[in-house]
C-alpha cells in the first residue's frame, strides 16, 4: 500500500547545531543534538506542503565571488561566478520534520518512506535514528524504518538538506522537492522496482512475447513459498493474459520469479498514439505491484538513424532542465502534463533529461503523450554512489516504453582522458545487464576552450566512442560527418545543439534589460544556429535525431549576460511555457499535420527599436513572401527550406503588417499583426489544472493585458497584484522576463 505523505510538513532554514558537548550521537537512537531531536521545539516552524524548493522563494542578489574558471563549458566563460549561473539566489543549508502515527492498515507490516528527490546532500531520520544519507540530489531513495518507527504514538520524522555545493552549473534550487510516499508492505513482498517486464515485439504482426521477472524478498525467519500471478490488462481493468508460477524465497533472501506469456493483437506504442497496458504482479499473501508498458521496437541504425517501429522517424527533441516560474524546482502535480504538452504542439516527440534522471511522474507523462527519452546520468564516474545511483536509475525506469536512449553523461571534462573508455566500459556493461533493450550513449562535446572552435580531430573521443553504443555529440557540426565515418559501426545522435531563444516578445536587442532577439550573435557564439542544426540533422539520414538546447527557459545559466540577468535565455519557451519567436520555426519545420506561416514579432511601439526585424517562419507550401506595412510592400524573400525568412530594418509605424505566402506565385497564405491599443483589462486563464494524491488542486493560471477590442498588448508591463481568496495559495509566479527581479513567490509582479 502507498500512501502520500506531503502534507503536514514543517520547515526551518538554516543549520542546527546544539551547543550541548554530552556525548550524545555515541549511541543508536542518540542524534538529538540537531534537527532531529524528537523534543526539540518546532511550535514555530513553517508549515510548507511538499514538493519544495527553499532556494526559490529567496530574494536574487548579486555575487559577491568571482567565477573560478575550471570548467569546460563554453558558455560559462561569460558569467562572472558560478552562484550567478546557479541563479543568483542563496542556497544553504534547511530542516523539514514531520510528527506523523502510523495509520491502522500498518499493523504487522514493513515500513518504507520513499523520497523521489532530495536537492541535496540529505540526512533522513526518524526517532532521532539516522536512516539515510545521499549526497545526489537527483535519484529518489527508499528507507526502511519498520524497526525504528513507533507503532503507537508519534513519530519525529527530521530531513536535513544541504544545497551550498553545487551539481551543476544551472538553478538546482533545494529541499525536499519531490514527492515523499509511505509504503507498508507484508514481511514477504515485492521489492522496490521488482517487477521487470521485457517485450520483444513484432511490429507488423501486431504480436509480442513478454517475459516477467519478479523480485520477492522475505523479511521473516521462515522460508516462504507464494503463488506469483502476473496480469496484462487494458488501463480500464479489462484482463487480456495471465500467468501464474510460484517461488520460495529462504529466510532473509530474496527469490525471483520469472514467466512468459505471449498475446496478439497488441496495439502498439508510438508518439502519434502511445497505447500503453497494464502488468499487475500479485503473490497469494496480497503484496502487489503494478507497471504501465507499451509495445514498441527501438533501432539506433548506423546508417538510417532511428527507428520506431519499423519506421525511421528522427527525434525532434529538446533538452530540458528541472524547474518552472514561481516554483523553482518542485515538483507539483500536472507541471510535466503542462510543459509537454507545450512542447507535443510544436512537434517535439523527444526530450533530453538534462544533465540528471528525473522524476518517475515525468516518465509516466512522457509514456502518456508519446515523448521518447533519453534519460541522462548526472556524473560520469563509478565512485560508490555515482555508479549506485546509475544502477537505480535503469532499474527504476526500464519498464518505460518511453526511454529509447539511456546518456551516462555530459560534457564531462574527462570524457577523452585516460578515465574515460574504463568508466563508460564499466556503465555500459551494467546497462546491458541491467537492461538488454536499450543503446547508451554519452554527450560529448568537441571543443577547444583556449582555441575557442569545435575540434575537428575527432579521433580523440575514441576513448568514448568506442565504449557507447550510439556516439552522441553536442554541437560540433563540422564534425559530423567526420565523427560518423571515424567510427563505422556506431550511429549517431546529436544530443544537444543551440535552439531559436532569446527573451519573449523581444523586437530589439536591448542589453542593458538583457533582452535579445531570437537571432542575436550574443545566441551564438559558436555560429552554430538552431536552424542550420535542423537543417543538418533532417538531411543526413544517418542522423538519429538532435536535442535543442533548450524546450524552455530555466533559472540560472543566464549567459551571455551576468546579474541582474538571473534565468537563460535558450528556451523556446519562456520560463512560464509561452512560445516565443523560435517556437513557430519548429512547428514549421516539425509538424506536418498543421500548417504554419506566421509572422513575428509584434508591432507595438517600443522605443529604441524604430527599425526592427520582422521574421517569418514558414512550412514549406510557400517559396516566397511579401512583406507589408500598412499595405505598402517592404519586398519578397524566397523561403528556403529549413530557414526562415526576414525583413530588417522596417521602419515601425501603428497599423499593421502583413505577410502574403506564395507557391510559384500564387497567393496561398497570409499572415498580420497590429498594432494594439493601450491596456485596458486583464485576462486570466487556467492553463492546466490537476489534482494530486493529497488531495490538492494546481492551476497554472495566465495572465494577459488587452486593449479595449480585447487584443493582447504585447507590450504591457503593468504590475498586477495577487489576493487569493480563502483556501487559495499563490505558489509563485513569472512573466519570463530573464532580468525581472521580482521574487518568485511575491504577491505582485510586472506583467
Ligand atoms: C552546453 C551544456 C549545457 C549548457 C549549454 C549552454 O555546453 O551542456 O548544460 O551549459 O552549454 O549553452
Amino acid at each position: 500500500m502507498i500512501l502520500p505523505f506531503n502534507r503536514n510538513w514543517l520547515f526551518r532554514k538554516g543549520d542546527i547545531v546544539s551547543s550541548v558537548t554530552d556525548t550524545g550521537f555515541t549511541k543508536g537512537g542518540s542524534w538529538y543534538r540537531n534537527g532531529a531531536a524528537e523534543e526539540l521545539d518546532d511550535t514555530n516552524w513553517e508549515e510548507v506542503v511538499l514538493p519544495h524548493d527553499y532556494v526559490i522563494t529567496g530574494e536574487f542578489c548579486r555575487s559577491s565571488e568571482k567565477f573560478d574558471s575550471r570548467a569546460d563549458i563554453a558558455e560559462m566563460d561569460t558569467l562572472d561566478s558560478l552562484y550567478t549561473s546557479r541563479g543568483s539566489l542563496p542556497s544553504g543549508v534547511a530542516w523539514y520534520r514531520k510528527h506523523f502515527t502510523l495509520p491502522s492498515e500498518a499493523v504487522g507490516k514493513r515500513i518504507y518512506l520513499r523520497f523521489e528527490g532530495i536537492y541535496r546532500d540529505s540526512a533522513v531520520y526518524l526517532n532521532q535514528y539516522l536512516c539515510h544519507k545521499q549526497l545526489n540530489g537527483y535519484m529518489g531513495f527508499t528507507v526502511d524504518v519498520t524497526d525504528l518507527v513507533r507503532r503507537d504514538g508519534d513519530n519525529v520524522l527530521a530531513v536535513r538538506t544541504d544545497a551550498t555545493e553545487t551539481e551543476g552549473w544551472w538553478y538546482q534550487g533545494g529541499g525536499i522537492y519531490r514527492s515523499v510516499r509511505l509504503i507498508l508492505e507484508e514481511p514477504v513482498h515485492i521489492t522496490e522496482n521488482g517487477l521487470y517486464v521485457r517485450s520483444a515485439v513484432n511490429a507488423e504482426e501486431k504480436t509480442s512475447d513478454l517475459a516477467f521477472s519478479l523480485t520477492v524478498v522475505n523479511h521473516t525467519e521462515k522460508s516462504s513459498e507464494q503463488t506469483v500471478d502476473f496480469c496484462v490488462s487494458e488501463l480500464d481493468g479489462t484482463t487480456l493474459a495471465e500467468v501464474h508460477t510460484t517461488v520460495t524465497v529462504p529466510p532473509m533472501e530474496k527469490g525471483i520469479a520469472t514467466a512468459t506469456l505471449s498475446l496478439s493483437d497488441i496495439r502498439l506504442w508510438d508518439c502519434e498514439n502511445p497505447y500503453l497496458y497494464l502488468v499487475t504482479a500479485s503473490l497469494s499473501n496480497g503484496s502487489t505491484v503494478m507497471t504501465k508498458i507499451g509495445f514498441r521496437t527501438i533501432v539506433f541504425d548506423r546508417d538510417h538513424g532511428f527507428f520506431l517501429n519499423g519506421v525511421q522517424t528522427k527525434l525532434r527533441g529538446v533538452c530540458v532542465h528541472q524547474g518552472h516560474a514561481g516554483i523553482g524546482i518542485a515538483e507539483f502535480d500536472g507541471i510535466h502534463d503542462y510543459k509537454l504538452k507545450k512542447l507535443r504542439s510544436m512537434g517535439c516527440n523527444a526530450y533530453r533529461t538534462s544533465h540528471s534522471p528525473v522524476s518517475p511522474e515525468l516518465l509516466d507523462a512522457c509514456d502518456r503523450l508519446g515523448i521518447l527519452v533519453m534519460e541522462e546520468n548526472r556524473l560520469l564516474s563509478t565512485g560508490d554512489e555515482d555508479r549506485e545511483n546509475f544502477r537505480r536509475m535503469i532499474l527504476r525506469d526500464r519498464n518505460h516504453p518511453s526511454i529509447v536512449l539511456w546518456s551516462i553523461g555530459n560534457e564531462e571534462p574527462r570524457q577523452f582522458s585516460e578515465f574515460a573508455a574504463p568508466i563508460a566500459s564499466t556503465l555500459r556493461r551494467m546497462a546491458h545487464a541491467l537492461d538488454p533493450d536499450r543503446p547508451i550513449t554519452e554527450a560529448m562535446l568537441l571543443w577547444s576552450k583556449e582555441q575557442k572552435r569545435v575540434l575537428e580531430n575527432v579521433e580523440i573521443t575514441a576513448p568514448m566512442s568506442k565504449n557507447v553504443d550510439v556516439v552522441g555529440l553536442n554541437y560540433g557540426l563540422v564534425a559530423w560527418d567526420k565523427l560518423h565515418a571515424e567510427f563505422p559501426d556506431k550511429p549517431f545522435i546529436c544530443t544537444e545543439i543551440r535552439s531559436i531563444g532569446g527573451t519573449r516578445g523581444a523586437v530589439c536587442d536591448d542589453r542593458d534589460r538583457r533582452h535579445l532577439t531570437p537571432f542575436a550573435k550574443e545566441l551564438l557564439p559558436t555560429v552554430e544556429s538552431g536552424e542550420k542544426a535542423w537543417k543538418m540533422t533532417a538531411e543526413r539520414d544517418y542522423v538519429s535525431g538532435m536535442f535543442a538546447w533548450t524546450g524552455f527557459d530555466y533559472y540560472g545559466e543566464p549567459t551571455p549576460f551576468n546579474f541582474p540577468a538571473v534565468s537563460s535565455q535558450f528556451g523556446i519557451f519562456d520560463l512560464c511555457g509561452f512560445p516565443k519567436n523560435g517556437y513557430f520555426y519548429y512547428r514549421a519545420n516539425w509538424r506536418r499535420d498543421v500548417s504554419t506561416f506566421c509572422l513575428c514579432p509584434h508591432w507595438n511601439f517600443v522605443p529604441g527599436a524604430e527599425k526592427r526585424t520582422v521574421y517569418l517562419f514558414s512550412d514549406d507550401r510557400c517559396d516566397e513572401a511579401e512583406l507589408f506595412v500598412n499595405g505598402v510592400s517592404q519586398g519578397k524573400r524566397k523561403i528556403e527550406k529549413y530557414l526562415h525568412a526576414e525583413w530588417k530594418d522596417v521602419t515601425f509605424q501603428p497599423g499593421e503588417i502583413a505577410a502574403i505566402g506564395y507557391r510559384n506565385g500564387e497567393p496561398v497564405a497570409r499572415d498580420a499583426v497590429k498594432t494594439t491599443g493601450a491596456p485596458v483589462a486583464l485576462v486570466a486563464e487556467t492553463e492546466h489544472l490537476s489534482g494530486d494524491e493529497d488531495g490538492f488542486l494546481y492551476a497554472i493560471v495566465k495572465l494577459r493585458a488587452v486593449d479595449c477590442e480585447g487584443q493582447t498588448v504585447p507590450t504591457a508591463d503593468n504590475r498586477v497584484a495577487f489576493h487569493p481568496e480563502s483556501g487559495v495559495i499563490v505558489l509563485g509566479s513569472g512573466n519570463g522576463d530573464p532580468s525581472c527581479l521580482e521574487p518568485a513567490v511575491s504577491m505582485a509582479r510586472p506583467l
